[in-house]
């Protein structure tokens, strides 16, 4: 099919753009939020067309548009005057009310739910197609499923073109992100998607609303979704993106100790301290994030970046809906790097005794995060299963679970293998890490001691506020090899061999605590005022 291109301007797109949809054809259209990909809303058969065109799962109800209020009452089951007054106050304008469906309203719109969601855009041009149509319309946002949400012709081309009849090109969105939902079935009311109209908003008009968990946190596996949309994989790049809390200076920082190519998404102004950087708005202008985050979102990809790291907005007013949708196309990977206790790095060489060094310091009251396990735990993350699938091979997995010794032979052959394994585990290490750090910090804890054999080549090293290391004489650390591993004095030396040499670890470390095991360490840690 070829996708005709029509401008909104144009004398004739309205009339246009209303014949295919009387017809049964799909027209995508711009709206004050997002760009829609319209049908007949009465039409079953149109709006089937709709899922295949986007690929979008079937149980995930569609929004009626309609052009004037007076178009409301036949569709639902009674028009209550909570919905007269946001009418009143927000329409026409960025808002989709959740009521009681009537029975002229189809399934397909519906995806079965005995509710129907209704919104009056603002957009001139959407005004003037649903008039011309003569019909209300329903229309999901008209990018292909999972994709962030099209807020220039170009991004419905790119999702679309070939696959729906026309799409009317009216500039850029002006709000940028889809509309707030609010259900009226439930007392009181709630929130079920943060859009353009905020919740402090909608309780000027309604008094108590409540807003649901699924637009801060993933919903359990098999947990009913109040709104089925919350439910699905949304907004996501090709690029591993996630989210990092915290100062401009910590954040620049993170950014800094990652040696792969990486995308920073960060304020405006900020762009020009990365190498490959994109701008989503002032950071003090939720509106202004807004309206550039799902162009920002889709341009991560042609950056070529395997990972992006994106500024964290402020939720508030318009922002909750930008930190809503960014919370989902970084599948809710968020890294916060504003911890309120000292955080200590400690490593050292292997048989230097930094397990024996870290047990004191637990004794002391620090909080001691192994990192050994936390890697463990990051190749059992979806996500990264399948990278580790793409760059190593699938049959790294055996019956299913990861064949570790495998992974390590293919990873450590040679340093650009090493360096593809880091890429891929030391994210989710790092954000595993930072939870860890929070968590001891809630539990009272008065450090955390980040232990780690590889510190120095993780992006690990720039949350520790000091970096501990332990050593020992080098005969020292042989005989704990061979008797901690049980293995001959020639296998303890390859390992040792593998390693940096104790110049290297010190050079980089603020503190150096001697382990030859006639030092007193738990003595030597209390004498530092610096830690204690
Ligand atoms: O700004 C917008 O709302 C844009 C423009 C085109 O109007 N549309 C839009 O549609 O974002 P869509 O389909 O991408 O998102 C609609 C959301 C989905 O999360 C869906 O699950 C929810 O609204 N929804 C629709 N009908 C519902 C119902 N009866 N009950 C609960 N949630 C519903
Ligand atoms: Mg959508």
């Amino acid at each position: 099919m070829k996708t005709l291109y029509l401008k909104a301007e144009d004398e004739n797109t309205a009339q246009t753009a209303g014949e295919i949809l009387r017809s049964g054809g799909l027209v995508a259209i711009p709206t004050e939020t997002v760009y829609g990909l319209a049908a007949n809303a009465l039409d079953p058969g149109a709006v089937k067309k709709i899922f295949t065109a986007k690929g979008r799962p079937q149980d995930n109800p569609l929004i009626v548009h309609v052009q004037s209020p007076g178009e409301i009452p036949p569709l639902v089951e009674k028009v209550d005057e909570r919905l007269a007054a946001l009418a009143e106050r927000f329409w026409p304008g960025p808002l989709t009310v959740i009521m009681k469906r009537s029975s002229l309203v189809p399934d397909e719109v519906t995806a079965g739910l005995d509710t129907v969601a209704i919104r009056m855009p603002s957009h001139p041009a959407a005004r003037a197609v649903i008039k011309a149509a003569g019909v209300p319309l329903a229309a999901p946002s008209a990018n292909a499923s999972g994709r962030p949400s099209p807020t220039k012709a170009e991004h419905v081309l790119r999702d679309l073109d070939g696959k729906i009849d026309a799409v009317v090109d009216g500039g850029e969105c002006s709000v940028g992100v889809e509309s707030t939902v609010i259900t009226l079935v439930t007392s009181p009311p709630a929130l079920l998607r943060p859009g353009g109209v905020t919740p402090g908003e909608l309780r000027e008009v309604l008094g108590e609303i409540t807003i649901s968990h699924a637009v801060f946190e993933k919903l359990e596996d098999g947990e009913k979704a109040q709104s089925p949309g919350m439910k699905y994989k949304h907004y996501a790049p090709e690029t591993r993106v996630s989210i990092i809390k915290g100062s401009f200076e910590s954040y620049k920082k993170f950014l800094k100790a990652h040696r792969e190519k990486i995308c920073a998404v960060c304020f405006d102004g900020e762009g020009e301290q990365f190498d490959c950087a994109l701008e989503y708005g002032r950071e003090d202008d939720s509106s202004s994030q807004a309206q550039k985050i799902f162009d920002v979102l889709r341009r991560v990809d042609e950056t070529g970046c395997k990972e992006a790291f994106v500024r964290c907005p402020s939720p508030e007013g318009v922002g909750l809906a930008v930190y809503n949708r960014l919370l989902r196309s970084a599948a809710f990977r968020v890294i916060d790097l504003d911890f309120g206790i000292p955080v200590y790095g400690l490593t050292g060489q292997t048989g230097a005794g930094k397990g024996y060094a870290g047990r004191i310091l637990g004794q002391l009251g620090m909080a001691v995060i192994d990192t050994d396990s936390l890697a463990r735990e990051a190749v059992e993350i979806p996500g990264v299963i399948k990278r580790l699938k793409e760059e190593f091979g699938d049959d790294i997995f055996k019956d299913g679970a990861l064949d570790r010794g495998e992974l390590a032979r293919r990873a450590f052959s040679c340093e650009e293998k090493t360096r593809a394994l880091n890429s891929i585990t030391h994210p989710e290490i790092t954000r595993l890490t930072a939870e860890r750090i929070h968590t001891a910090e809630q539990s009272g804890a008065k450090a955390a001691v980040i232990d780690a054999p590889v510190l120095f080549e993780s992006p690990l090293t720039v949350v520790c506020d000091k970096i501990i290391c332990v050593t020992a004489p080098e005969s020292v650390r042989i005989e704990r090899i061979m008797q901690r591993d049980g293995i001959s004095r020639e296998d303890a030396l390859t390992r040792i061999g593998a390693q940096r040499d104790e110049e290297y670890y010190k050079s980089k470390s603020d503190i150096v605590l001697i382990n030859d095991g006639k030092t007193d360490i738990k003595q030597e840690i209390l004498n530092r005022k610096d830690l204690i």
